[in-house]
């Protein structure tokens, strides 16, 4: 290294004056935006660098097998995403950030309330982010639940096997609780696989359009909140509870 190199390297660190670099020297054919020229030669386009970064990054997540777990519609998902507008809102997503920045196997996760309120967003970047941490994860709906389990039904197989098949995953999400209606036999089903699911010590992240109340219902067979499908005692021993309270995000659109 010469001297005048010396000199350079000092006038990029003091920030002064930089001879040998021309600012807006040209546009990026790409973008539009302005590149630099250092020595006489034209530099490549900063921000088109960064784009082209960010691309390569997605297709290498895409390749990762969590990222086949995800609900199609968002798996793009970022938490950046998710307006924060009130406190409330504020509050559960520093919860939720918390509850995966510190997860433990067998800890459980529950959100529940208003429709269109970013519960199966934010289950999907809950998903995302234990994938990359090598949790294996089993994504499904209690719609899907109910038709795999009718088929298993309908074409002599074991149950045993489906229920076994579940539990081969470290993370068992179930969207959508008590959006349909389950058969007695279903909802046995969902029961038992949630007892399991608790003694294997394994975690079930759950969504639900129902309100969670607590203690035993008059009539256990008429009961219409959560609990009707997953045991109240075992939620509340096991689960960060969040509620989603606030307005729509689909009717603000
Ligand atoms: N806080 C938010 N910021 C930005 N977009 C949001 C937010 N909450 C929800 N959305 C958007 O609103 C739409 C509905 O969100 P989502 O499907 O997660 O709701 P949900 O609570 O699961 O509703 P449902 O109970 O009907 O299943 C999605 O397009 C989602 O991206
Ligand atoms: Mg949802
Ligand atoms: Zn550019």
């Amino acid at each position: 290294m010469g001297p005048n190199i010396n000199k350079e390297i000092d006038n990029i660190s003091t920030g002064i004056n930089f001879p040998f670099v021309k600012r807006n020297a040209g546009k990026c054919t790409e973008c539009g935006g302005e590149i630099m020229e250092v020595r006489g030669e034209l530099q490549p386009c900063g921000e088109c660098e960064k784009k082209e970064e960010m691309k390569k990054e997605i297709a290498q997540a895409k390749k990762s097998a969590y990222m086949n777990v995800l609900d199609k519609k968002y798996y793009d998902c970022q938490w950046e995403q998710y307006k924060l507008d009130t406190k409330r809102q504020e509050n559960a997503f520093n919860k939720i950030r918390f509850f995966v920045d510190n997860f433990k196997l067998g800890k459980w996760l529950v959100f529940y309330g208003t429709q269109g309120t970013g519960k199966t967003f934010l289950k999907n970047c809950v998903l995302k982010e234990l994938g990359k941490k090598g949790f294996d994860i089993y994504n499904t709906t209690t719609k899907t639940v109910y038709n795999e389990y009718l088929d298993t039904v309908n074409k002599k197989e074991s149950i045993i096997e489906f229920n076994k098949n579940i539990l081969k995953h470290d993370v068992i999400a179930i969207d959508e609780i008590g959006r349909v209606t389950l058969t007695e036999s279903v909802k046995n089903f969902l029961f038992g696989l949630v007892d399991d699911i608790y003694l294997n010590n394994k975690t079930l992240i759950i969504t639900s359009n129902l309100e969670l109340q607590e203690g035993e219902a008059e009539n256990e067979e008429k009961r219409k909140d959560i609990a009707a499908f997953v045991d109240f005692e075992r939620i509340v021993e096991k689960s960060l509870i969040v509620p989603f309270t606030w307005e729509s995000y689909r009717l603000k659109k």
